[in-house]
């Protein structure tokens, strides 16, 4: 059989796989992380309420220089102070409410032995090389600074701290040997990495630029926080060999048959594609690989879009379907900083406002792409606006009135609003498929807007003192109460929390979690709904 074109093939019974970068342990997560990790999120969600099974996956980039310093300094091994923040973040994805499929930590067993039975493979195939290197060594950066890092005074820059000369022994990755491949990938795939200038940013990179072979070790004497390798024990793995490899070393311990370097991934010689192993039990697979997205910010792009690619090219595996990359979050205009003080407290923020109003304000603020700013102001403004005026006073006046006027029993089907609710679905779906979530939020809150309009305009409160007007209020009642019902299933994805609130103030019972459920007409007459809460109380100004 001639070798399948690796990048091509996919099995039927795939699942939408999704992963966000793994976090770097030391430290504690901020708005950054908490963003990347809820737009991650939000398209897992999405595609579950599309039907597709789904995997999402994240965690914690755990070793290295820092970590290892870190810990000398509290006087803990590096695994006991890992252990103790990978708790911390834990609990952070929790406060998030992830639906993550697992959690990764680097220093997992399933992941460290899988790196190095890929790296043996690498190795034996013949993709590295041992070579010596002099340079100037930058110890609190980790790396070696070039002459480009020198000041005009030929001096280095203070933040990388004592410079010293280094030589050292490492092991590379022939990397530039696969660069016209690479370049030929991306003008081929134009959805590879997204947004557009993002992939234009880096095919510009790629032409006008020759690629480095890849330092993929440290040796052991300087670095011992890291995954020894295989073939040498004198090293540890380098940063990137070890996370990167996080995408793939998971589904392979769930057993991915693609994965399976048993009989799977046969790593082949320089430049070669190999063909997959069909099994026959194929349904019953955890089958991830590719995947689908990886969604990263814009400072790892290099990582993910240029070596990434190249090191699953020499393993044989097919490259992921997208690099789908988000910018950067500022504080008031000025970069988030530990060391000045500017930060968002993304826990502080929840405990006061509730995890559904950040989610909101983070993903309606900053589609994904640009850089985003973030302002106590405009946060309070959304939640006044959008939220508490919004959606809340929207849902509360059409439960509170269907209470009041009828008991809380649903009338007979109306359509009026019909149109509007099955505009806002069809665009929800669309725009959900093409991960435009900001989009889809707009398309959302028109509907919002549509509604809270509808009451103004047909006052159901001045037809409650005509009796002659019964018939009239059960119509706008009906459709006021049918767009709550619709709008919790399409907002499920973004305020899964809201949601069923929604739900639950409905009287309906489970989760509002299939889009399909956003059909006109879902609620039958007879019905009787529960007991209307406020969804976002109002906040006095302080
Ligand atoms: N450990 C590496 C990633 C390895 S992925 C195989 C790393 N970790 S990190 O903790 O520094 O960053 C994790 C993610 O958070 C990155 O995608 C990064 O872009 C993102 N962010 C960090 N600060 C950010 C903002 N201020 N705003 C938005 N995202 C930011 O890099």
């Amino acid at each position: 059989m001639p070798p399948l074109s690796a990048t091509l093939f996919v099995p039927m019974n795939k699942r939408f796989y999704i992963t966000t970068a793994i976090d770097y342990v030391n430290g504690q997560p901020h708005l950054g992380h908490a963003y990347e990790k809820i737009v991650a999120d939000v398209i897992a969600r999405s595609r579950r309420s599309l039907g597709q099974e789904t995997f999402f996956l994240t965690g914690l980039d755990e070793h290295g220089q820092k970590v290892q310093q870190a810990a000398q300094a509290e006087g803990k091994s590096p695994q006991a102070y890992c252990d103790e923040l990978a708790a911390d973040w834990k609990a952070f994805a929790k406060k998030l409410e992830l639906t993550n499929d697992d959690f990764v930590r680097t220093t997992d067993p399933r992941h460290k032995e899988f790196v190095q039975a890929i790296l043996a493979k690498l190795h034996t195939a013949g993709h590295f090389y041992k070579a010596s290197y002099t340079g100037f060594y930058s110890t609190k950066e980790e790396t070696f600074l070039t002459e480009k890092d020198r000041r005009p005074d030929g001096t280095f820059d203070p933040s990388y701290g004592e410079v010293v000369e280094l030589l050292e022994d490492n092991y590379y990755f022939k990397l530039k040997a696969h660069q016209q491949w690479l370049i030929d990938y991306l003008e081929k795939n134009p959805s590879f990495v997204q947004p557009d200038h993002r992939r234009n940013e880096v095919l510009g990179f790629l032409k006008n630029n020759e690629l480095e072979d890849l330092c993929l070790s440290r040796p052991a004497a300087r670095l011992n926080w890291g995954i020894p390798l295989p073939f040498d024990p004198n090293f540890v793995t380098y940063v990137w060999f070890d996370a990167l490899v996080n995408y793939i070393s998971i589904p392979a311990a769930h057993g991915d048959p693609i994965l399976d370097l048993g009989s799977g991934v046969s790593v082949p010689g320089n430049g070669a594609q190999r063909a997959q192993p069909q099994t026959p039990d194929a349904k019953s697979q955890t089958r991830l690989w590719p995947a689908d997205i990886h969604v990263v910010g814009k400072d790892i792009v290099k990582f993910h879009a240029v070596f990434w690619p190249i090191m699953l090219k020499a393993m044989g595996l097919p490259l992921p379907k997208q690099i789908l990359v988000h910018g950067w979050w500022q504080k008031d205009g000025a970069k988030i900083s530990k060391s000045t003080g500017n930060i968002v407290d993304p826990v502080a923020v929840i405990d006061e406002w509730g995890l559904d109003a950040f989610r909101f304000y983070v993903l309606r603020e900053l589609d994904i792409g640009p850089d985003g700013n973030w302002t106590d102001a405009g946060f309070k403004s959304r939640y006044q606006a959008e939220l508490a005026n919004g959606l809340g006073n929207l849902v509360n006046r059409s439960l509170s009135m269907l209470k009041r006027y009828r008991n809380g029993v649903v009338p007979a089907k109306h359509d009026e609003l019909a149109a509007a609710a099955a505009k806002a679905a069809d665009e929800t779906r669309a725009l959900l498929k093409q991960n435009q979530l900001q989009a889809t939020l707009q398309s959302i809150w028109g509907l919002v807007t549509r509604a809270n309009q509808y009451v103004d305009q047909t006052k159901p409160f001045n037809l409650a003192k005509d009796p002659a007007r019964a018939q009239r209020l059960d119509e706008v009642l009906y459709n006021l109460t049918e767009t709550c019902r619709v709008l919790a299933v399409l907002l499920w994805s973004f305020l899964p929390g809201t949601a069923v609130k929604i739900y639950a103030q409905l009287g309906l019972t489970g989760a509002p979690d299939k889009l399909d459920a956003a059909t006109w007409g879902g609620l039958p007459a007879g019905h009787k709904i529960g007991e209307p809460a406020p969804l976002f109380p109002r906040k006095e100004e302080r």
